[in-house]
């Protein structure tokens, strides 16, 4: 027999919280009850229900919030049916947009919301069910996509390493595919039943960075409160990606090249050396040769890393993929239209075969989303191809320019507003200027795009 399935029902209001949970319980439902916005997040947490009714408006946490947290948290698998006041549909909408799957209005009859009920849990069944046989079923190995003799060669290189315990370094332009590699050759060995462990060596720095490789005692850097066990470690029987690997400090390379050498290190602040078994696969965009040669890499720790090297193809050398690399993501990001895979006119994708995709695949994906955004569901025509280049190339980066924003005294005021109005030109950029799309795109409503417009002087193009 199947559990009992679980209502969450949250709304500030005591007489509907009884009405519900009394209603819903005859009905089969086990229930529990949140009498505020700020129990809802606990209360799943703790509970995992199957769905969530919510009073969108609530003292406090309102619903809008609760379904912004919950995204934030990665909870949206869990389907929330909002309610409101009849006549406030513009919150309705709203709270649709941020992630609700549905909503029903006050007064409601107790049999329609009990339908709703039904139809969002059999719907978050079968979401549930897709997902995991997707991932299941599917080898790594099947996600990355082309049939190019340039591609063949890497299958045949990751066949032939997998089984082995070697160290392998895998090399190519940023967005060619090294993290789904690296992901291909632990499922494909022996210790696929054992943990995959990545770590991203160049967004931490050198201190945090090998207090997460080797761990650390307690009280050995000022932050380190408690004793923690490093990825090494947690990567035990299993493999450590470590990506990145050019951006690692001189010291760390000392430190790794030792784990690399004699299988054994010591957490921060601690004398008691740790035996692993653990394989390390590491990934760069740099030519580590030029590296060593400009002396930023230990020319030792290059010679252990790269025993076995796998070198990605730019896109741009294998464009013949472009056509099934293209077909494979509108397959991945049709589920908007789960029944209609997005078409592709013969003209679009003459442009996407001209172009020579400094972002490598990354970039491809990427454009054929936003097509598919632009183009909802009519066919995708090259109005609705969009390039954005390789990442890092340009300033394009926002979230660096605003630390230098920040540095050279811009109130948070001014920031945020030349922030909003380049996001909406970008918007309108992006749309040839037609500005329904552009507020789709934003997520805003047209007015609310008119009124921004206004206020920053850009021009009606
Ligand atoms: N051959 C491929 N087939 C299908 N998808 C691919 C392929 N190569 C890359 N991708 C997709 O492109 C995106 C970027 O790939 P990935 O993260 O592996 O690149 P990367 O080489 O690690 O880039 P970076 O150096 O910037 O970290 C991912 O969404 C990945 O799924
Ligand atoms: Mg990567």
């Amino acid at each position: 027999m199947e559990d009992k399935r679980l209502v969450l029902i949250a709304d500030d209001d005591q007489s509907i919280r009884s009405l519900l949970t009394s209603f819903l319980e005859s009905e089969g439902f086990g229930t529990i009850e949140a009498k505020s916005g700020r129990d809802v997040i606990p209360a799943i947490t703790k509970t995992r229900p199957d769905v969530v009714i919510m009073d969108l408006r609530m003292p406090g946490m309102g619903g809008l919030d609760v379904l912004d947290q919950m995204k934030r948290m990665k909870m949206d698998d869990i389907p929330v049916l909002t309610m409101t006041a009849y006549g406030t549909s513009n919150v309705a909408i709203e709270a649709i947009q941020r992630g609700a799957y549905d909503y029903v209005t006050k007064p409601f009859e107790l049999d329609d919301l009990l339908m709703t009920v039904k139809r969002t849990i059999d719907h978050r069944d079968l979401a549930r069910r897709v997902k995991a046989v997707d991932e299941t079923i599917r080898d790594p190995l099947d996600k990355i996509i082309g049939n190019t003799s340039a591609m063949q060669q890497v299958y045949k290189n990751i066949g032939r390493v997998a089984r082995t315990d070697a160290t392998v370094l895998v090399t190519g332009e940023s967005g060619t595919g090294k993290e789904l590699v690296a992901g291909a050759i632990h499922f494909n060995s022996n210790r696929r039943s054992g943990p995959y462990v990545k770590v991203p060596c160049a967004s931490l720095t050198e201190t945090l960075l090998e207090s997460e490789l080797f761990g650390h005692e307690a009280g050995s850097f000022t932050s380190a409160v408690k004793t923690r066990k490093g990825r090494f470690e947690m990567a035990d029987k299993g493999t450590i990606f470590l990506d990145e690997i050019g951006e690692m400090s001189l010291n760390t390379q000392k430190k790794l090249l030792r784990v690399l050498q004699e299988r054994e290190f010591e957490r921060v602040g601690s004398n008691t050396p740790i035996k692993i078994d653990t394989r390390v696969i590491a990934a760069t965009n740099r030519s580590l040769a030029h590296e060593v040669s400009e002396g930023r890499f230990r020319e030792d720790l290059y010679y252990r890393l790269n025993v076995i090297a796998i070198d990605l193809p730019p896109l741009r050398d294998r464009m013949d993929d472009v056509p099934i690399l293209v077909e494979h993501f509108l397959q991945i990001y049709r589920s908007d239209a789960p029944d209609n895979t997005p078409r592709i006119s013969e003209e679009a994708l003459e442009e996407l075969m001209k172009y020579n995709w400094p972002g490598n695949v990354r970039e491809l994906e990427n454009s054929v989303h936003r097509a598919i955004i632009l183009a909802r569901d009519e066919v995708i025509t090259p109005a609705h191809i969009v390039f954005t280049g390789a990442p890092g190339k340009s300033n394009g980066d926002a979230s660096d320019g605003v630390a230098d924003k920040v540095a050279a005294g811009m109130s948070l005021k001014d920031i945020v507003m030349e922030t909003e109005r380049k996001a909406i030109e970008a918007a309108l950029h992006l749309a040839n200027g037609n500005r329904s799309q552009a507020a789709k795109q934003l997520g805003i409503y047209r007015r609310m795009l008119y009124a921004k417009m206004n206020e920053y002087g850009i021009a009606e193009s």
